[in-house]
Protein backbone atom coordinates (compact mmCIF):
# COMPACT_ATOMS: atom_id res chain seq x y z
CA UNK A 1 0.00 0.00 0.00
CA UNK A 2 1.49 3.35 -0.99
CA UNK A 3 1.74 6.14 1.57
CA UNK A 4 -0.46 8.35 -0.56
CA UNK A 5 -3.31 5.82 -0.47
CA UNK A 6 -3.26 5.95 3.35
CA UNK A 7 -4.23 9.62 3.31
CA UNK A 8 -7.84 10.33 4.23
CA UNK A 9 -9.15 12.84 1.65
CA UNK A 10 -11.85 14.00 4.09
CA UNK A 11 -9.42 15.04 6.80
CA UNK A 12 -6.88 17.09 4.90
CA UNK A 13 -5.28 20.16 6.43
CA UNK A 14 -6.62 23.28 4.73
CA UNK A 15 -3.31 25.05 5.18
CA UNK A 16 0.16 23.50 5.39
CA UNK A 17 3.14 25.77 6.17
CA UNK A 18 6.76 24.66 5.91
CA UNK A 19 9.99 26.06 7.36
CA UNK A 20 12.38 24.74 4.71
CA UNK A 21 15.61 24.39 6.69
CA UNK A 22 18.90 22.54 6.31
CA UNK A 23 20.24 23.49 2.88
CA UNK A 24 23.57 24.61 4.30
CA UNK A 25 24.10 21.49 6.43
CA UNK A 26 23.12 19.24 3.53
CA UNK A 27 25.88 20.80 1.43
CA UNK A 28 28.43 20.76 4.25
CA UNK A 29 27.87 17.03 4.84
CA UNK A 30 28.74 16.44 1.20
CA UNK A 31 31.73 18.79 1.23
CA UNK A 32 29.94 21.18 -1.12
CA UNK A 33 29.29 24.93 -1.01
CA UNK A 34 26.17 26.20 0.79
CA UNK A 35 24.99 27.55 -2.55
CA UNK A 36 24.77 23.98 -3.92
CA UNK A 37 22.52 23.21 -0.96
CA UNK A 38 20.21 26.05 -1.90
CA UNK A 39 20.10 24.90 -5.53
CA UNK A 40 19.06 21.42 -4.43
CA UNK A 41 16.55 22.98 -2.04
CA UNK A 42 14.70 24.41 -5.05
CA UNK A 43 14.18 20.85 -6.34
CA UNK A 44 12.52 19.87 -3.06
CA UNK A 45 10.19 22.85 -3.45
CA UNK A 46 8.89 21.44 -6.71
CA UNK A 47 8.39 17.96 -5.17
CA UNK A 48 6.37 19.33 -2.29
CA UNK A 49 4.29 21.72 -4.38
CA UNK A 50 3.34 18.87 -6.72
CA UNK A 51 2.63 16.52 -3.81
CA UNK A 52 0.25 19.02 -2.19
CA UNK A 53 -1.51 19.67 -5.49
CA UNK A 54 -1.88 15.90 -6.07
CA UNK A 55 -3.67 15.31 -2.79
CA UNK A 56 -5.68 18.55 -3.05
CA UNK A 57 -4.32 20.62 -0.20
CA UNK A 58 -5.79 24.05 -0.90
CA UNK A 59 -3.09 26.21 0.73
CA UNK A 60 0.66 25.71 1.01
CA UNK A 61 2.94 28.38 2.47
CA UNK A 62 6.72 28.10 2.22
CA UNK A 63 9.19 30.09 4.32
CA UNK A 64 11.78 30.99 1.70
CA UNK A 65 13.58 34.03 3.18
CA UNK A 66 13.17 35.66 6.59
CA UNK A 67 13.69 39.27 7.66
CA UNK A 68 16.66 37.91 9.66
CA UNK A 69 18.17 36.20 6.59
CA UNK A 70 19.24 39.64 5.30
CA UNK A 71 22.04 39.36 7.89
CA UNK A 72 23.69 36.49 5.96
CA UNK A 73 26.84 37.09 3.87
CA UNK A 74 26.11 39.35 0.91
CA UNK A 75 27.08 36.70 -1.62
CA UNK A 76 24.69 34.14 -0.15
CA UNK A 77 21.82 36.65 -0.13
CA UNK A 78 22.57 37.53 -3.75
CA UNK A 79 22.56 33.88 -4.74
CA UNK A 80 19.25 33.25 -2.96
CA UNK A 81 17.68 36.18 -4.82
CA UNK A 82 19.07 34.90 -8.13
CA UNK A 83 17.72 31.43 -7.39
CA UNK A 84 14.32 32.94 -6.63
CA UNK A 85 14.23 34.71 -9.99
CA UNK A 86 15.32 31.57 -11.87
CA UNK A 87 12.84 29.34 -10.06
CA UNK A 88 9.97 31.74 -10.76
CA UNK A 89 10.91 31.78 -14.46
CA UNK A 90 11.31 28.02 -14.62
CA UNK A 91 8.36 26.95 -12.49
CA UNK A 92 5.64 29.06 -14.06
CA UNK A 93 4.78 26.07 -16.27
CA UNK A 94 4.50 23.76 -13.20
CA UNK A 95 2.12 26.30 -11.65
CA UNK A 96 0.01 26.55 -14.80
CA UNK A 97 -0.11 22.76 -15.37
CA UNK A 98 -1.26 22.16 -11.79
CA UNK A 99 -3.71 25.11 -11.69
CA UNK A 100 -1.77 26.77 -8.85
CA UNK A 101 -2.05 30.44 -7.92
CA UNK A 102 1.12 32.10 -6.63
CA UNK A 103 0.89 34.48 -3.69
CA UNK A 104 3.57 36.15 -1.55
CA UNK A 105 3.75 37.48 2.00
CA UNK A 106 6.40 39.64 3.64
CA UNK A 107 8.02 43.02 3.13
CA UNK A 108 8.22 42.50 -0.62
CA UNK A 109 9.47 46.05 -1.24
CA UNK A 110 12.74 45.03 0.41
CA UNK A 111 13.43 42.54 -2.40
CA UNK A 112 15.77 43.53 -5.23
CA UNK A 113 13.80 45.13 -8.07
CA UNK A 114 14.39 42.25 -10.48
CA UNK A 115 13.14 39.63 -8.01
CA UNK A 116 10.19 41.83 -7.07
CA UNK A 117 9.17 42.33 -10.70
CA UNK A 118 9.46 38.63 -11.55
CA UNK A 119 7.38 37.76 -8.50
CA UNK A 120 4.62 40.23 -9.37
CA UNK A 121 4.65 38.95 -12.95
CA UNK A 122 4.07 35.29 -11.91
CA UNK A 123 1.44 36.32 -9.33
CA UNK A 124 -0.41 38.21 -12.06
CA UNK A 125 -0.12 35.37 -14.60
CA UNK A 126 -1.46 32.74 -12.19
CA UNK A 127 -4.15 34.81 -10.46
CA UNK A 128 -7.09 32.91 -12.00
CA UNK A 129 -5.80 29.46 -10.97
CA UNK A 130 -7.97 27.85 -8.31
CA UNK A 131 -6.75 24.38 -7.33
CA UNK A 132 -4.17 25.53 -4.79
CA UNK A 133 -2.68 28.75 -3.45
CA UNK A 134 1.08 28.59 -3.07
CA UNK A 135 2.32 31.38 -0.83
CA UNK A 136 6.00 32.26 -0.65
CA UNK A 137 7.13 34.01 2.54
CA UNK A 138 9.85 36.38 1.35
CA UNK A 139 11.59 38.92 3.51
CA UNK A 140 8.94 37.75 5.97
CA UNK A 141 9.05 38.21 9.71
CA UNK A 142 6.06 37.71 11.96
CA UNK A 143 7.04 40.54 14.31
CA UNK A 144 7.38 42.94 11.38
CA UNK A 145 3.92 41.83 10.17
CA UNK A 146 2.33 42.33 13.60
CA UNK A 147 4.04 45.71 14.06
CA UNK A 148 2.75 46.87 10.68
CA UNK A 149 -0.73 45.67 11.60
CA UNK A 150 -0.72 47.61 14.89
CA UNK A 151 0.44 50.76 13.09
CA UNK A 152 -2.32 50.50 10.47
CA UNK A 153 -5.04 49.88 13.04
CA UNK A 154 -3.80 52.72 15.31
CA UNK A 155 -3.94 55.09 12.38
CA UNK A 156 -7.55 54.11 11.68
CA UNK A 157 -8.43 54.78 15.31
CA UNK A 158 -6.60 58.11 15.25
CA UNK A 159 -8.50 59.18 12.13
CA UNK A 160 -11.80 58.15 13.73
CA UNK A 161 -12.44 55.50 11.07
CA UNK A 162 -12.88 52.88 13.80
CA UNK A 163 -13.09 52.92 17.58
CA UNK A 164 -10.92 50.77 19.90
CA UNK A 165 -13.95 48.56 20.59
CA UNK A 166 -13.99 47.56 16.90
CA UNK A 167 -10.62 45.86 17.30
CA UNK A 168 -11.16 42.11 17.40
CA UNK A 169 -9.39 39.01 16.03
CA UNK A 170 -11.17 39.27 12.71
CA UNK A 171 -10.05 42.89 12.22
CA UNK A 172 -6.46 41.95 13.08
CA UNK A 173 -6.61 39.06 10.58
CA UNK A 174 -7.69 41.49 7.87
CA UNK A 175 -4.50 43.50 8.35
CA UNK A 176 -2.03 40.61 8.26
CA UNK A 177 -0.20 39.64 5.05
CA UNK A 178 -2.11 36.34 5.29
CA UNK A 179 -5.53 38.03 5.20
CA UNK A 180 -6.77 35.81 2.36
CA UNK A 181 -5.61 32.53 3.95
CA UNK A 182 -7.13 30.28 6.62
CA UNK A 183 -5.19 29.60 9.85
CA UNK A 184 -2.32 27.13 9.54
CA UNK A 185 -3.39 23.55 10.37
CA UNK A 186 0.00 21.86 10.01
CA UNK A 187 3.43 23.44 10.41
CA UNK A 188 6.40 21.36 9.27
CA UNK A 189 10.06 22.18 9.98
CA UNK A 190 12.88 20.17 8.47
CA UNK A 191 16.51 19.74 9.57
CA UNK A 192 15.95 18.83 13.23
CA UNK A 193 15.66 22.39 14.57
CA UNK A 194 12.69 22.81 16.87
CA UNK A 195 11.94 26.50 16.72
CA UNK A 196 9.63 28.86 14.86
CA UNK A 197 12.18 31.49 13.75
CA UNK A 198 9.69 34.37 13.52
CA UNK A 199 7.27 32.55 11.17
CA UNK A 200 3.48 33.10 11.29
CA UNK A 201 3.28 33.53 15.07
CA UNK A 202 -0.35 34.64 15.06
CA UNK A 203 -1.47 32.18 12.39
CA UNK A 204 -0.06 29.04 14.07
CA UNK A 205 -1.92 29.60 17.36
CA UNK A 206 -3.61 26.18 17.00
CA UNK A 207 -1.47 24.51 14.32
CA UNK A 208 -0.16 20.99 14.76
CA UNK A 209 3.65 21.11 14.80
CA UNK A 210 5.71 18.48 13.00
CA UNK A 211 9.50 18.39 13.22
CA UNK A 212 11.64 16.07 11.12
CA UNK A 213 15.40 15.51 10.94
CA UNK A 214 15.36 15.29 7.14
CA UNK A 215 17.35 18.13 5.58
CA UNK A 216 15.34 20.22 3.13
CA UNK A 217 17.14 19.18 -0.11
CA UNK A 218 16.31 15.52 0.73
CA UNK A 219 12.63 16.26 1.38
CA UNK A 220 10.41 14.30 -1.02
CA UNK A 221 6.73 13.68 -1.74
CA UNK A 222 6.84 10.62 0.50
CA UNK A 223 8.11 12.72 3.42
CA UNK A 224 5.23 15.13 2.90
CA UNK A 225 2.71 12.29 2.78
CA UNK A 226 4.19 10.90 6.02
CA UNK A 227 3.65 14.27 7.72
CA UNK A 228 0.04 14.43 6.51
CA UNK A 229 -0.68 10.91 7.81
CA UNK A 230 0.88 11.82 11.15
CA UNK A 231 -1.34 14.95 11.27
CA UNK A 232 -4.44 12.90 10.49
CA UNK A 233 -3.76 10.65 13.47
CA UNK A 234 -3.82 13.51 15.97
CA UNK A 235 -6.82 14.69 17.93
CA UNK A 236 -7.26 18.45 17.61
CA UNK A 237 -9.22 19.46 20.66
CA UNK A 238 -9.16 23.29 20.49
CA UNK A 239 -9.57 23.49 24.25
CA UNK A 240 -12.41 20.96 24.48
CA UNK A 241 -12.25 17.49 26.04
CA UNK A 242 -11.83 14.33 24.05
CA UNK A 243 -15.33 13.21 25.11
CA UNK A 244 -16.91 16.40 23.81
CA UNK A 245 -15.35 15.80 20.41
CA UNK A 246 -16.66 12.25 20.21
CA UNK A 247 -20.27 13.27 20.91
C1 LIG B 1 17.28 27.06 4.65
O1 LIG B 1 18.50 26.44 4.78
C2 LIG B 1 17.27 28.13 3.57
C3 LIG B 1 17.15 29.50 4.06
C4 LIG B 1 17.06 29.86 5.31
C5 LIG B 1 17.14 30.55 3.05
P1 LIG B 1 19.69 27.08 5.60
O2 LIG B 1 20.50 27.91 4.66
O3 LIG B 1 19.21 27.79 6.79
O4 LIG B 1 20.51 25.78 6.01
P2 LIG B 1 21.27 25.51 7.38
O5 LIG B 1 20.30 25.77 8.48
O6 LIG B 1 22.41 26.43 7.42
O7 LIG B 1 21.66 24.07 7.29
C1 LIG C 1 14.32 30.01 8.92
O1 LIG C 1 15.51 29.32 8.77
C2 LIG C 1 14.05 30.83 7.71
C3 LIG C 1 13.78 30.08 6.49
C4 LIG C 1 13.65 28.78 6.38
C5 LIG C 1 13.60 30.88 5.31
P1 LIG C 1 16.88 29.85 9.40
O2 LIG C 1 17.91 28.84 9.09
O3 LIG C 1 17.15 31.23 8.94
O4 LIG C 1 16.52 29.88 10.95
P2 LIG C 1 17.43 30.02 12.24
O5 LIG C 1 18.14 31.32 12.15
O6 LIG C 1 18.35 28.87 12.27
O7 LIG C 1 16.45 29.97 13.37
MG1 LIG D 1 18.88 27.22 8.70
Amino acid sequence: MSLQSKINPNKLPRHVAIIMDGNGRWAKQKGLLRTVGHENGSKAVREVVEACAEINIPNLTLYAFSTENWKRPKLEVELLMKLLINSLKKEISTLEENDIRLNAIGNLNALPKKAHNELIDVIEKTKSNTRMTLTLALSYGSREEITKTIKEISLKVKNNLISPSDIDESLINKHLYTRSLPDVDLLIRTSGEQRISNFLLWQIAYAELYFTDTLWPDYSKEHLFEAIINYQNRERRFGKTSEQLQN
